[in-house]
């Protein structure tokens, strides 16, 4: 709550000064800020983002969670567009990463170990042999640390992972800062900088249902991936090392298909993964610009979503393991009722040498950034 207390003490300070009512309006400018829950004595703040067209994104500090992302129809009817819970005890008891922030290291480290400049690391395997998403209590498990600066649009958070924390070597200080534009975006940013090498691979993990009804599946959606090849994986989901190209099989995204079309093709890949559950190789060298990575598009409602990253990679994971455990915001969220588009490097990088390099030196910044576009159809598609 370092809004409130900054408010309280301008307040008081203006009081001192006669001043009171010229600093009524600061408020205005500040994200809404409540207590969502404790963490032992730690309080999980909640705070609401908003733009001048009225899209609300609901970010908490546990986990630097997306909670709640509010995004109008094709007839302006604004409804929450990813999977989250009303309240923090479903987080706290466990639920599969829903809007979270995922590091260490998102995605899969095989047999949960790598080595670094000569030294090997032994990870927790929480995946099978393999580790997942950071391992056992990962970034997502974690209360970030709010900004002073929040503002009506903007919020900043900040983790600090210990040294040897799940295994990973250094002390690795994590932002991710969200944006929510008034050109109806918002805007992921993660920065990172440790103290020992390390691996680093940041991700939000957002469970997205565009038609605003997490009672219909996602197999409708339309999707188009800017990627001409795949990381094909083996029965662990651990990526093979070759680079395959998409075309002629279900995973060509290249240009708009409906997700469900092909999803139970006689395809190997398909049905290692039990659905989509790969990383695509994003077109365009790997140069940290901003650029077009997938589009994902529900016709009933009309909207759209357009994302772009600085990130090579994409997993797109088509809630294959989703089964109606989890209910949350007035529904269950039953097999493939939300799917995620993770902007990332790729999986297991630390063991593929031919991958892009994951690894953070101490004096380098990790910074990525990835941007969520939400527009609308204009006229029923059919
Ligand atoms: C992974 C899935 C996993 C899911 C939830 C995704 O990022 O690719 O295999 O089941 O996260 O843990």
């Amino acid at each position: 709550m370092q809004n409130a207390v900054v408010m309280t003490l301008l307040s008081a300070l203006a009081g001192t000064l006669g001043i009171a009512h010229s600093v009524s309006a600061a408020p205005a400018r500040a994200a809404r800020a409540a207590v969502f829950g404790h963490v032992g004595k730690d309080a999980v703040e909640i705070y609401t983002l908003s733009n001048v067209n009225g899209i609300e994104a609901q970010i908490m500090t546990y986990g630097a969670t997306i909670v709640s992302l509010k995004t109008p129809d094709r007839d302006g009817h604004l409804q929450n567009i990813v999977l989250g819970f009303d309240t923090l005890d479903p987080y706290l008891a466990g639920v599969p990463y829903y809007g979270a922030t995922v590091g260490r290291y998102a995605n899969r480290i095989a047999r949960a170990r790598f080595t670094l400049d000569g030294t090997t690391y032994n990870l927790v395997a929480n995946d099978g042999a393999n580790s997942l998403h950071g391992g056992t209590r990962g970034f997502d498990k974690r209360v970030w640390r709010s900004d002073a600066t929040a503002s009506r649009n903007s919020l900043k958070l900040t983790y600090v992972s210990a040294s040897g924390e799940e295994g990973y070597p250094g002390q690795l200080t994590a932002h991710v800062t969200y944006r929510l534009l008034d050109d109806d975006s918002l805007s992921i940013e993660y920065e990172a900088t440790t103290t020992a090498p390390t691996p680093v691979n940041l991700t939000n993990h957002a469970y997205f249902n565009l038609s605003g009804d997490p009672t219909r599946s996602i197999l409708e959606h339309k999707l188009t991936i800017n990627a001409d090849k795949f990381t094909p994986v083996d029965a662990t989901l651990i990526p093979t090392g070759e680079l395959r190209a998409v075309a002629g099989t279900p995973f060509d995204f290249r240009t708009e298909a409906v997700i469900g079309s092909r999803i139970d093709a006689d395809d190997a890949q398909l049905s290692v993964g039990r659905g989509y559950d790969h990383n695509w190789a994003l077109n365009a060298a790997h140069d940290n610009a901003l650029r077009f990575a997938a589009s994902l598009a529900d016709p009933v409602s009309g909207r759209v979503l357009e994302v772009r990253t600085t990130q090579p990679g994409l997993q797109f994971y088509s809630g294959n393991f989703m089964n109606g455990k989890h209910a949350g915001q007035g529904s269950v969220y039953g097999y493939r009722t939300g799917l995620c588009l993770e902007t990332q490097y790729f999986p297991d990088s630390p063991n593929q040498p031919a991958f892009p390099s994951t690894i953070l030196r101490p004096g380098e910044t990790y910074a990525q950034k990835t941007v969520l576009h939400f527009r609308t159809l204009k006229a029923p598609a059919n």
